[in-house]
């Protein structure tokens, strides 16, 4: 698609364009939701989003309150029943050198305990680049297919995944319930011919094989599925009645005694060295293998080591994807933009030509800081040579996964004559306040806290965010219009909105993007989140350092929003409080430096008060039920010393998944110290305290594995 144009255009060209592009595309919307009847291609919808994020990107501050951009979800998406993944959908973590490769044999390890010279043996599979689907059969029979989604709810595609060749309708010699997982992909064959017939048929062409490949499986009528070139390659499962082998590698033959296709590319590999050789294998051959992959995927190959390995939130420890070194494109460094974020951090922002890299239009890529766009590493070290980024510079961006475009190169025959060495603002450009950098800190601060509109209207996305209250209709955008009117300025006020405005939802209506309906089902949405638990309220605050992990143990360890401010409050003058707050496993003293500080400055303490009053915070849920009646569920234990049967992860991850918490420190409310060979002051404590000592064997026993 020709963005070209979007350079030139000037204010007005470009909000007539946006107003433009909201009616056609709320237009297509409306025709292929409500009226089962789309009016242009999947292709030709994607090139009018895509024209349109790029003026947004290019002018944010004409986007409008409407905006297709912030419509959620694909096109077709709302048109499926949705399905609730019986084990969770995974990711995968990434690793992009040789020595990412290498810490994550030498974590796996780590966590089994093995040493060195063990033997440990992985398998090596391309990635596929296409979109992964689950099938459920029952009793040798297919009865489900659903995409991915967020992981733990897709949408149901059966119909549409009936159609596709590569997928067997029943299978012999499966076990009663069987899940296989895999990817969805076209052929680079079949691919330019479906585009061919595109074109020919007067519809925009796909970008490349996996929309192809992501548009056809996504249709809701599954005769246009049928017609499309699909295969698949099976990969992983998920629930299961009966294991499938001992080694990945079995279970892939398994998989392909069933029928499935299993790529043939993968290989089993002694460790980092062969993986690492395998990749740069397949990396010479990748344009030849007819499909697409983006990296390689490294599995451990035993089966019961995957599940003593287990899983983080989103992705296993037993696997890594080793992608492909980015692709890239060279474009003009229009101008150097400052964002300012919600803890203040000044982060600058390349804005850029469009120009496609990979498959997507790119306008906008970091710049990390300030160091970075003169030449120097956090340690002051030259990078890129030392050579520093100008505005109207020539530079080379990429892309590292879904991650935001960064820079890797600049192209210095080419810099402009007049062009200026880059002069970091030392005040911040949307409130004019001081911006500090403290020593050691790679990032500028605006010092304006609550008086700068952009912390305080970061502050407020992040309030709303999924994560925090995950208020229905109030997104990032609406906030930040409810801000500007001066609606709402703080968290607090989004609870006053119907007292306020409420005979309101006349008032609402009028604005733009609101009708009496939805400002009422706002109403609603708010009164709904009064009620809220504690993790989420503190993930909310958006304190630095405090993610939704750190949240979550927080609430955890306090309990009621009560006990952690006054933990919090009494912590810089009373040690006992301050032993508490950082015998949390997974608080250090940088986040209770930050806790500490933020809790205390007298305008931010302020605003929450004022929030909490408005909310009746519901104690952390209890740790999953199923470890409810595990002998150690909700007892505080401190593992210490050297342990023989497992690694301190493993031990510490096997303790929380039988419902424990794990501290850090021994205290008065630690249940067992459990200490492991050349235990020292640790096992000391415990005894003053009086608290149960366990030795290694004695906690297995207690858990059941000795
Ligand atoms: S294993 C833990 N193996 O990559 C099991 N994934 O970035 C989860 N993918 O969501 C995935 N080829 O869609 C696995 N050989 C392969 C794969 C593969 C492609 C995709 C998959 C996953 C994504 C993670």
């Amino acid at each position: 698609m020709d963005l070209t144009d979007i350079e030139t255009l000037s204010l007005d060209a470009a909000r007539a364009e946006l107003e433009r592009l909201a009616k056609e595309l709320h237009r297509a919307n409306e025709a292929y939701h409500t009226h089962d009847a789309p009016e242009i291609s999947d292709g030709e919808y994607d090139a009018l989003k895509q024209r349109n994020a790029a003026i947004e990107a290019r002018f944010p501050e004409l986007k409008r309150a409407d905006s297709p951009s912030e419509a959620v979800g694909g096109p077709v998406a709302e048109g499926f029943a949705k399905v609730t993944h019986a084990q969770r959908m995974l990711s995968l973590e990434n690793a992009f050198n040789a020595e990412d490769v290498q810490d994550f044999d030498i974590r796996v390890r780590r966590y089994l305990g093995l040493g060195d010279e063990a033997p440990l043996t992985y398998t090596s599979e391309p990635k596929i680049d296409g979109l992964s689907l689950s099938l459920r059969y029952e009793n040798g029979v297919l009865i489900q297919a659903a995409t991915r989604g967020d992981g733990s709810i897709g949408e149901n595609v059966t119909a549409n995944a009936r159609t596709i060749a590569d997928i067997p309708q029943t299978i012999a010699g499966a076990p009663e319930i069987l899940e296989i997982r895999g990817e969805v992909y076209m052929h680079h064959e079949d691919f330019a011919a479906l585009n061919a017939r595109q074109e020919a048929a007067g519809a925009k062409p796909f970008a490349n094989p996996r929309n192809a490949a992501a548009g056809s499986l996504r249709q809701l009528d599954a005769e246009i599925t049928r017609k499309r070139p699909l295969r698949f390659f099976a990969y992983a499962w998920g629930a299961l009645s009966a294991p499938l082998a001992e080694t990945q590698w079995e279970a892939l033959e398994r998989l392909k005694s069933f029928g499935f296709s299993v790529n043939d590319n993968t290989r089993e590999a002694s460790g980092p060295g062969a993986l690492l050789a395998h990749h740069s294998e397949i990396a010479a051959r990748r344009a030849l293998l007819g499909y697409d992959i983006d990296g390689m995927v490294y599995k451990v190959d035993d089966l019961s080591y995957q599940a003593r390995l287990g899983l983080r939130s989103t992705t296993p420890r037993w696997a890594i994807a080793h992608k492909f070194p980015a692709e890239t494109a060279w474009t003009r460094l229009e101008a150097i933009d400052i964002q300012v974020g919600r803890t203040g951090a000044l982060s600058p922002v390349a804005r850029l030509t469009p120009v496609t890299v990979g498959g997507v239009v790119v306008s906008n890529a970091t710049l990390h800081n300030e160091d970075y766009i003169a030449g120097r590493d956090a340690n002051g070290a030259e990078i890129r040579g030392g050579q520093d980024i100008r505005e109207g510079d020539w530079v080379e961006v990429y892309r590292a996964g879904d991650v935001i475009p960064k820079i890797a190169n600049v192209d210095l025959t080419r810099r402009p004559e007049d062009a200026r060495a880059y002069v970091f603002p030392e005040t911040c450009p949307r409130c004019g306040s001081v911006a500090m950098r403290e020593p050691g800190d790679a990032v500028r601060r605006c010092t304006g806290g609550l008086i700068c509109p952009a912390q305080a209207v970061e502050k407020l996305k992040h309030f709303v965010s999924r994560a925090a209250f995950d208020i229905e209709g109030l997104g990032a955008k609406q906030v930040e219009q409810f801000y500007q009117s001066d609606w709402v300025k703080e968290p607090a006020d989004i609870f006053c909105l119907k007292e306020r405005y409420g005979s309101g939802a006349q008032q609402l209506k009028n604005r733009e993007g609101w009708g009496a309906k939805s400002a009422e089902k706002l109403f609603a949405a708010i009164e709904a989140k009064r009620q809220i638990p504690l993790d989420r309220v503190i993930f909310a605050l958006g304190l630095r350092h405090v993610g939704e992990a750190a949240a979550k143990l927080l609430a955890q360890h306090y309990g009621t929003w009560q006990a952690f401010v006054a933990g919090v409050d009494a912590a810089p003058n009373d040690d006992a409080a301050m032993e508490d707050l950082l015998s949390i496993d997974g608080v250090g003293a940088v986040m209770a430096a930050s806790l500490t500080a933020s809790l205390a400055q007298p305008a931010e303490r302020a605003s929450i008060d004022r929030l909490i009053a408005h909310l009746e915070i519901a104690p952390p849920p209890p740790p999953a039920l199923a470890n409810a009646d595990s002998p150690v569920a909700g007892k505080t234990v401190v593992f210490t010393g050297t342990l023989t049967q497992m690694t301190r992860a493993e031990a510490k991850a096997r303790a929380e998944s039988l419902g424990a918490k794990v501290a850090g420190s021994v205290s008065k409310k630690t249940d067992y110290l459990v200490a492991g060979d050349g235990a020292g002051s640790k096992a000391k404590k415990a005894a003053d305290l009086g608290v149960e000592v366990l030795s290694e064997e004695a906690w297995r026993a207690l858990i059941g594995e000795a």
